[in-house]
């Protein structure tokens, strides 16, 4: 189904809307500020991501990118998720015993769950760390024995190896609603459930464009710079 001109706006706008709300999530630091322009840009990734000027948005520090990326994760862990969670446990509790696809649906969510928690926990813990130093390296904060050794121990190629498309998987909630409403009506909290979950498809979408084609190459850039290449 072609989405139309009505959809997409208020796709267009909700994108919008949690862009601004990721960034007003409480952290250590009183409030994020992201430089006006990077949020333009940001803006027009989230509603269109044709065409998308890349080399407008690498003027921007690696810092301010992972900012951005740090605040999105933690608004999926502590917003996103819990409300998809919540509106599953809210299907679950009306129907619940009159629905086999409530099974399959809550199964495949905790599943998926679980490997976006650590997905997340991964760049955390190591890429983005890596990543900072790589930063620090650059800004000659590090000595010579410290850039070898941290040269020596990661790479971004590997883990670019292993950044797999998170997001994809979450197609198959829609193909468990979809297969199911062939040969059965679907209650309208369902659709509404279908569509939460495929805007945080599409938004992780974004996410992983601005890891995989402005993070990575922006990093990637410095290591080799590191390394002398
Ligand atoms: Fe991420
Ligand atoms: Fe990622």
């Amino acid at each position: 189904m072609k989405p139309n001109t009505h959809d997409e706006l208020i796709t267009g706008s909700l994108l919008r809307q949690s862009v601004m709300e990721r960034l007003d999530i409480p952290t250590e630091q009183p409030h994020i500020e992201l430089d006006d322009e990077l949020l333009e840009l940001i803006f027009d990734l989230y509603d269109d991501d044709r065409d998308f000027p890349y080399q407008k948005i690498r003027k921007f520090s690696i810092g301010e990118i992972l900012t951005y990326l740090q605040a999105t994760h933690r608004y999926y862990l502590t917003k996103k998720l819990p409300e998809i969670e919540q509106s599953l446990l809210h299907i679950f509790s009306r129907y619940g015993k009159t629905h086999e696809l409530l099974a399959e649906l809550c199964l495949f969510f905790n599943d998926y769950k679980t490997d976006l928690i650590e997905h997340v926990k991964m760049e955390e813990r190591e890429f983005f760390p890596y990543i900072k130093r790589l930063v620090k390296a650059a800004q000659s904060e590090l000595t010579t024995d410290e850039i070898t050794e941290l040269l020596s121990t990661a790479s971004i190629a590997q883990f670019t190896d292993h950044h797999d498309s998170i997001e994809d998987e979450l197609k198959e909630v829609s193909a468990i609603i979809r297969r199911y409403s062939e040969y059965e009506a679907t209650p309208l909290p369902y659709r509404i459930f279908l569509n939460q979950v495929e805007l945080f498809e599409l938004e992780l979408r974004k996410h992983a464009i601005i890891e995989d084609h402005v993070l990575v190459p922006m990093a990637m850039e410095l290591e080799a710079k590191l390394r002398g290449e």
